[in-house]
């Protein structure tokens, strides 16, 4: 057994995923300890009370700083090969992100890259990427694939997925995209590469997971419905062969332009709407009245030098469920740090520290589904946490630019950062 004491702020974040107005609340305990027995947390008290009740077991001293749960990154596209720093430039030259996938770079030139790289290169590439994260506090991580749009690529990333997870210390949890956007092959025919992923990509994804994970937990399946890519009809039509095979549901919606993404995913019971910048007040309160998870990723507007933000006050408003995410990728936002995405919500969202917080913990557990086993430290769950270096919580959002996590316990085990 082992006690973390001397904690400024111990934050439970307790107390199950936060609707609307209760986002933020955190459950300190000044002065509190964590108890950890194996893989998981065996009891929370005040740190005085735990060395009392359990003199034996071995003591890690936090130092004074504040121990949080470890960050839940609901949303990344971290296995891939290549590098887009050119579009970068092009983009501060003044093309937009849509005009330079619709010349055939974007996506598309990350999925040339990702087709060529073979299974261990992928894996060795993105290991860095995921190890980056970790370090920065992301105990948990969802990966989706859709750089291959072929059904032996997507399974490449998929395999990738399950051999960086054989690695860690890092958990990913997958999701499937094949319906990223249309493969080159398919030219512009997009009603064709939606029947063939209907009838062809889905019921591969099926038969591999079988052969592949049987006792792991279904990939989610994820659809980029957006102008020029899936309109809402083709979405609705992959979303629900998805679903007839159990496959748990999230859409990309409303990143550029607004066509009901959100509403779409409370119809469907996706588990998560993401992105939604643009999208409609009618569309936020269909989705706040269901049980799916609206998660933003700030970084992507940061990332493409863009004003506009996910409208976060309305969600909270209509007492919607609001995450946090840092959508890693190499064409809006390759950034590994959920330290950065609370620092840009709380500017450009208004969110407060606190609201950013339980966004990064147990809100996007629940927007994986997980939120009965991490998000939170309360006994029974898994030992997943952080060790800041400094005292007081609200510095993740205050400061940015420098990794601000001292240690990772990712299931009881100590991982010194620095
Ligand atoms: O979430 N919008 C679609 N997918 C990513 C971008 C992927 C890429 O450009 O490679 C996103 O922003
Ligand atoms: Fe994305």
């Amino acid at each position: 057994m082992r006690l973390i004491t001397n904690i400024s702020q111990l934050l439970t974040i307790q107390g199950g995923p936060q609707r609307g107005q209760v986002l933020g609340t955190l459950g300190m305990i000044e002065h509190g300890g964590v108890l950890i027995d194996g893989e998981k947390i065996a009891a929370i008290d005040l740190s005085e009370n735990l060395r009392q009740r359990f003199p034996t077991a071995e003591r890690v001293d936090a130092q004074g700083m504040a121990v949080i749960p470890g960050f839940v990154d609901p949303h990344t596209h971290l296995v891939w090969a290549g590098n887009r720093a050119a579009e970068f430039e092009m983009r501060l030259q003044g093309k937009t992100y849509m005009e330079i996938m619709s010349a055939g770079g974007g996506i598309a030139s990350t999925v040339t890259a990702t087709r060529k790289a073979s299974l261990d290169e992928l894996t060795t590439q993105s290991h860095q990427r995921a190890l980056t994260a970790f370090r920065h506090g992301s105990t948990t991580i969802e990966v989706k694939t859709g750089y291959g749009l072929d059904i032996e690529t997507e399974h490449k990333q998929l395999q990738a997925i399950l051999e960086l997870n054989k690695i860690g210390p890092y958990e990913l949890v997958p999701t499937w995209m094949g319906a990223h956007v249309t493969s080159t092959e398919f030219k512009a025919d997009t009603p064709g590469y939606v029947s063939f992923l209907v009838r062809e990509a889905l019921p591969a994804l099926s038969a591999w997971w079988q052969n592949h994970a049987p006792e792991q937990p279904l990939p989610f399946v994820d659809v980029f419905c957006e102008q020029g890519v899936f309109d809402l009809e083709q979405t609705r039509e992959i979303l629900r062969a998805a679903k007839e095979f159990g496959f748990p549901l999230k859409l990309h919606a409303d990143e550029f332009a607004n066509l009901g993404g959100a509403s779409l995913a409370a119809e469907l019971g996706a588990t998560s709407a993401d992105h939604l910048v643009k999208t409609s007040l009618a569309d936020i309160q269909a989705l706040a009245a269901s049980d799916s998870v609206a998660v933003s990723l700030p970084g992507t507007p940061f990332g493409l030098a863009q004003s506009e933000y996910t409208p976060a006050k309305e969600i909270i408003a209509a007492d919607g469920y609001l995450a946090l995410a840092t959508d890693l990728n190499p064409g809006t936002s390759w950034n590994e740090s959920m330290q950065i995405v609370q620092a840009i919500a709380t500017r450009y969202m208004k969110l407060t520290p606190a609201q950013a917080l339980a966004a990064s913990t147990i809100n996007s557990a629940k927007s994986l589904n997980r939120d009965y086993l991490i998000g939170s430290l309360e006994p029974g769950k898994q030992a997943d946490l952080l060790i800041l270096n400094t005292p007081d919580y609200r510095d993740l959002s205050y400061r940015y630019g420098t990794n601000q996590v001292k240690m990772v316990i990712k299931k009881g085990h100590l991982y010194p950062i620095q």
